[in-house]
């Protein structure tokens, strides 16, 4: 193991969905920044484009493409179309989600769906398309986006919360099955993130407090702490690690 080395992604072909989100973006300049070349994938095409173009000098041979992760056929026939292209998929962030938050007897069945269709539908569709490519090739590395909701049963995220659930047990069965082709599954839990959709908690101080109370850092975690880990396990680093959720919540799980 060369450890100096470990988190250079030089050569490395890796596809993020949700890259036009906030943290997707960050995933998208972290991996990129390592070397990688990025396939940013969103359903917000021009967003994804937006990103890929501000990378500059570390664009390489990155492009941004439209996927809808709910939808099979886009899935299977977009990922064979960057299979065919880049003639493999080293790694898989597996990242786009949504969230709607109201008390459980609020739900629509459509909310419902819309949710479970993209964190949980979505990552699968994803994750199968994809590990047939690595299965193919003999090696991979897919990291899923769950969440602490996965662990607690916070108010007001039923179905996101049984989502993000659904994602931690999803990623051991195909960490399971896909390690004797020398594939590692695993999943990252973020705790609140400082991102655009929660910046304005900072305009509430009494709400903020009573955020941050909870978690024993005592503040909201920045992107770039969330792609950190997600380099690490995508890396030699974690050669031994699969299977595993990885929670970056500050300490909010301790207790
Ligand atoms: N922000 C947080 O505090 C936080 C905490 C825990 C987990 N997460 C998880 O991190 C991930 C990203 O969160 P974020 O805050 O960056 O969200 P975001 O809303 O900023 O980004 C989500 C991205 O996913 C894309 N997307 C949504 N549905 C899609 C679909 N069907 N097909 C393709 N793309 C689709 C959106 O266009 C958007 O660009 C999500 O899985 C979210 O659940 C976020």
């Amino acid at each position: 193991m060369n450890y100096r080395n470990a988190l250079n992604y030089e050569g490395k072909v890796v596809l993020i969905t949700g890259a036009a989100g906030s943290i997707g973006e960050g995933m998208v300049k972290g991996f990129a920044e390592c070397g990688a070349t990025v396939i940013a994938i969103d359903r917000d095409l021009e967003s994804a484009e937006n990103v890929i173009s501000e990378l500059g000098d570390l664009k390489r041979d990155s492009m941004a493409i439209a996927i809808d992760v709910t939808d099979a056929e886009t899935v299977k026939k977009q990922v064979d179309v960057i299979y065919d292209k880049y003639g493999k998929i080293d790694v898989l962030m597996n990242h786009a989600g949504m969230n709607i938050r109201k008390p459980a007897v609020e739900f629509s069945e459509e909310e419902w769906n819309k949710i479970s269709d993209t964190n949980l539908k979505g990552i699968f569709l994803m994750a199968q398309a994809v590990g047939k490519k690595m299965i193919q090739q003999g090696f991979g590395n897919i990291v899923n986006t769950a969440s602490v909701s996965a662990a607690r049963g916070h108010c007001n995220l039923a179905p996101y919360a049984a989502t993000k659930g659904g994602i931690v047990q999803l990623t051991k069965v195909l960490a399971h099955e896909w390690a004797p082709y020398g594939i590692r599954v695993n999943a990252i839990g973020p705790g609140y993130v400082m991102t655009n959709q929660t910046r304005h908690y900072l305009d509430d101080p009494v709400k903020y407090n009573e955020l941050i109370s909870k978690i024993p850092m005592a503040r909201f975690g920045e992107v770039e702490e969330m792609v950190g880990p997600a380099l690490f396990l995508c890396s030699e680093l974690a050669g031994y690690i699969t299977g595993h959720t990885l929670y970056i919540e500050g300490g909010r799980l301790i207790d």
